[in-house]
């Protein structure tokens, strides 16, 4: 039995993502009305991937899935972390006030957090899930794939920054891989009656 999943976002790029986690699932994926708006007004990734997911589910009266992801960097006591997404009009203008903001800091040590979470058709969130990517700001972009601060973000375990990876490989160690990786095998509980 196939199970419509809305996609509480109006990114493209995420639904894609979504997509690769999913493939081998029994749900189908649709993005949410454009017209839905969702304004993020929680405190935490959770509170707001709860709010987003919640909100769609009971606008469209399906299942819901929502992400709520950033970056938060320890010299600057976890900034930008849940307004990542508002640090800058545009992903070069985020990245540089968060390398003008940590300066010349010696302490580079980051993390991603992502938290993912389903709503039933009720608007009741019936699954959530959290990953973590530890990396380090490097002084100035490398690469040129994925998006957002994928050039300034360097994971030591590859070697790589975020944007010098395939997306396999991103998927495979990110932060929202790694919620996606803990989120489904709880989706079967979910499915079955
Ligand atoms: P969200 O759509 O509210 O989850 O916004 C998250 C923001 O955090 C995005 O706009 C990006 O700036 C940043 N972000 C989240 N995940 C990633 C990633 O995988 N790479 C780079 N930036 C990311």
């Amino acid at each position: 039995m196939t199970k419509l999943l809305v996609v509480a976002t109006g990114n493209p790029g995420k639904l894609r993502e979504m997509q690769a986690y999913l493939e081998n699932s029994n749900w189908e994926l649709i993005l949410k009305p454009e017209e839905l708006e969702i304004e993020e007004t929680g405190e935490t990734f959770a509170a707001n991937a709860c709010l987003k997911a919640s909100q769609v589910a009971l606008a469209t009266g399906n299942w819901a899935i929502a992400d709520d992801s950033g970056l938060e960097v320890d010299a600057l006591n976890g900034i930008p972390g849940v307004y990542s997404a508002r640090y800058g009009q545009n992903d070069s203008e985020r990245i540089a006030r968060l390398l003008k903001e940590l300066g010349n800091a010696e302490n580079r040590q980051a993390q991603f957090v992502c938290v993912v979470a389903i709503a039933n058709p009720d608007g009741a969130i019936v699954l959530q899930a959290e990953g973590i990517c530890r990396g380090e700001i490097l002084h100035a972009p490398r690469g040129n794939s994925g998006f957002g601060y994928d050039p300034i973000f360097y994971v030591p375990e590859k070697k790589l920054t975020y944007a010098e990876m395939t997306p396999q490989a991103k998927r495979s160690i990110s932060h929202r891989g790694k919620a996606f990786t803990a989120l489904l095998p709880q989706l079967d509980t979910v499915l079955s009656p």
